[in-house]
């Protein structure tokens, strides 16, 4: 695996791929790989020739009181990670390849930006389109792998693409989950052993809510049931705990097809956040 860390001999490598009609998939990532991060890369290792991974802990993400220094950063156990797994090159840029000196451009993608997430946290969803903008311009894939984990990431992800003329496909691949159903996520390493065992009321509010809104019961009353049952059973805050359009991320109030059920709610110190399709 090759590690780059300047645009130049990114160029280089990626233009003997495209000489050669190579497909090129990239999985963008932050670091501090999990399991979760492992599986958009066996994904796009499946589906493409060459895989290209990033990681780039991006400060435009990280809002105001959200520590930016504290983010684990670990690249040699990544590396290693990526390596023994296939990835052909390891995009590590350097700050200023990403943000140059006197960089000025802001992606901002309106509307789907703005709930859910997006809410608690003003400007996080620019951060994410412009350094995934820049991602998609500096390597040219065939194909990007997101998690449908961070559905609303996924969904912005998606507009802008769109609206942007990125032709590329962009995969949404399923959230990968601990065998009693809670989601893989850095954030789970926080939890103490009784948060952790606590922590399922999340995945098993969000199964039955689901099951019962797909069943035609009242949407309203549902979500109230699902809060009830997560707050009685260790989380002491949820944020929102919504059904939603799975496109546009409309809010709804009825079921109507394509729905998904999205969460974040608090655990100890820990905040979790969840979603999963109505259907
Ligand atoms: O999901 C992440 O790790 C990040 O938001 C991403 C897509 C790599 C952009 O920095």
């Amino acid at each position: 695996m090759q590690i780059v860390r300047q645009l130049d001999p990114l160029r280089d490598a990626l233009a003997g791929f495209r000489k050669a009609g190579t497909k090129i998939g990239l999985v963008p990532t932050m670091g501090a790989l999990h399991a979760g991060h492992m599986r958009l890369v066996e994904v796009a290792m499946e589906q493409c020739d060459a895989v290209v991974a990033s990681i780039f802990v991006n400060p435009a993400q990280f809002g105001e009181g959200e520590d930016l220094d504290a983010y684990p950063r670990q690249e040699a156990a990544d590396a290693a990670l990526l390596e023994a797994a296939g990835v052909a090159v390891l995009w590590a840029p350097t700050a200023d390849q990403i943000y140059p000196s006197g960089y000025a451009t802001n992606v901002s993608v309106r509307g789907i930006s703005d709930g859910l997430c997006g809410a608690a946290r003003p400007g996080h969803f620019d951060g994410v389109a412009t350094v995934v903008a820049k991602l998609f311009n500096q390597i040219r894939p065939d194909a990007a792998f997101f998690g449908e984990k961070d559905y609303q990431q996924l969904a912005v992800i998606r507009r802008m693409a769109r609206d942007l003329d990125f032709t590329h496909d962009i995969i949404g691949v399923p959230t990968v989950r601990d065998p009693d159903g809670l989601a893989l996520s850095s954030r789970n390493a926080y939890l103490t052993a009784e948060q952790r065992a606590d922590a399922v009321a999340l995945p098993e509010a969000m199964r039955e809510a689901a099951k019962a809104i797909a069943a035609g019961g009242r949407v309203t009353e549902i979500l109230a049931e699902a809060k009830v049952h997560m707050l009685a059973s260790g989380f002491h805050k949820i944020d929102y705990l919504e059904l939603r359009d799975a496109n546009m991320l409309a809010l709804l109030d009825d079921f109507t097809q394509p729905a998904r059920l999205f969460v974040a709610a608090h655990i100890g110190r820990t905040r979790l956040i969840d979603n999963i399709a109505v259907s």
